[in-house]
């Protein structure tokens, strides 16, 4: 019986065929009900108990490699329609699986462009960042609750070394290197001490904006950020601005835009107020400018901070902020049209 199996495995292990025709016969001679191998099967009856293991385990190896081989010989043929060659040039291709971009790119990159056509250009900087950049030079006085280890993720306390709150910083460091005009966004990741849920992360990525010059109001900021709304969300999209309170600017706003899905009716997202906030910004505070000796009598500003998940989940109206952070292709295959 061993020697019979052997045998039988070097014979299909050579086995060709040409056509179509010659793989079925194989498979009839070889795995049909009356073939060869089933009929070893019954053989099997007749092999002695403690033999039976061995020769049971073999029998079903040779059974699945001649399926295998059988099945491969036909498959040659099957889609061809064409005897003797195994392949149609003619047929389609196997489509390549791609990948799509992450709808925080997506919307970076739309909010990069919208400004771009505005003049303004791009700059980073670093996330490891210490309290003068983060905090000090931006006006936050010394017992500001956001200098506080609830919200800030410290690395070291002397010489200080923390990852950022906010894109901010990166104004200082262009400012520390640039003379006005300066005409710059900077996107970036940021880091603050949060529990996770539905509507915030510990990780979260933002976009700054910085513009200063001479004679720049709170006129040019209020056009802009009504250009970037509209082309953002759409033409129809209104913006208000409502006083606010931030240590690097004065005055100093929020922005709300009209509600993206009821279109100022008022709905749940909205919470039945018609309006969503998206941004805050403001007039760069003096103080600010000459930290980084810019001359605050010469020139003046505006900026501008929003957080990409908060925009990307109004645009595509995404409910759960740990969705963008986890990966299910499930969710980022949603954003293949997007490219
Ligand atoms: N840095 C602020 C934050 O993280 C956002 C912000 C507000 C940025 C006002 C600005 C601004 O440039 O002028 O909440």
């Amino acid at each position: 019986m061993l020697d019979k199996i052997k045998a039988l495995h070097n014979e299909i292990k050579h086995l060709t065929a040409q056509t179509a025709d010659e793989a079925e016969h194989l498979r009839i001679k070889y795995l049909s009900k009356k073939g060869i191998i089933p009929e070893l099967f019954n053989d099997f009856k007749t092999v002695p108990n403690e033999q039976k293991r061995e020769v049971g385990q073999l029998i079903n190896v040779l059974k699945n490699e001649a399926h295998e081989l059988i099945m491969d010989l036909k498959e040659q043929f099957a889609n061809t329609g064409v005897k003797g060659t195994g392949t149609d040039l003619t047929l389609p291709g196997t489509l390549m699986k791609l990948g799509s971009r992450h709808p925080l790119s997506l919307v970076r990159n739309e909010i990069v462009d919208i400004f771009a056509r505005l003049g303004f250009n791009i700059a980073e900087g670093p996330e490891i960042e210490d309290d003068l950049h983060v905090f000090t030079a931006l006006n936050f006085p010394e017992e500001h609750p956001a200098r506080d280890m609830q919200d800030t993720f410290f690395i070291e306390k002397d010489p200080d070394v923390l990852l950022r709150t906010h894109t901010s910083s990166v104004q200082v460091r262009v400012m520390e290197n640039t003379q006005p005009p300066i005409r710059s966004i900077f996107p970036g990741r940021v880091f603050r001490n949060e529990a996770i849920s539905a509507r915030a992360h510990c990780i979260f990525h933002q976009v700054e904006g910085l513009y200063i010059d001479e004679n720049v109001s709170f006129a040019d900021l209020r056009q802009t950020l009504l250009y970037f709304a509209k082309e953002m969300f759409g033409e129809k999209t209104e913006i208000r601005l409502r006083p606010s309170y931030f240590p690097f600017t004065e005055p100093s706003a929020e922005m709300d835009i009209s509600c993206t899905l009821c279109g100022g009716k008022g709905c749940n997202v909205c919470k039945y107020t018609g309006w969503v906030e998206i941004l805050g910004c403001g007039m760069v505070d003096p103080h600010v400018l000459e930290y980084s000796n810019i001359d605050s009598e010469k020139y003046t500003g505006f900026a501008f901070g929003m957080g990409i998940e908060r925009i990307a989940m109004l645009k595509y109206q995404i409910k759960d902020i740990r969705l963008f952070f986890e990966n299910d292709v499930r969710f980022l295959d949603q954003f293949k049209a997007n490219i």
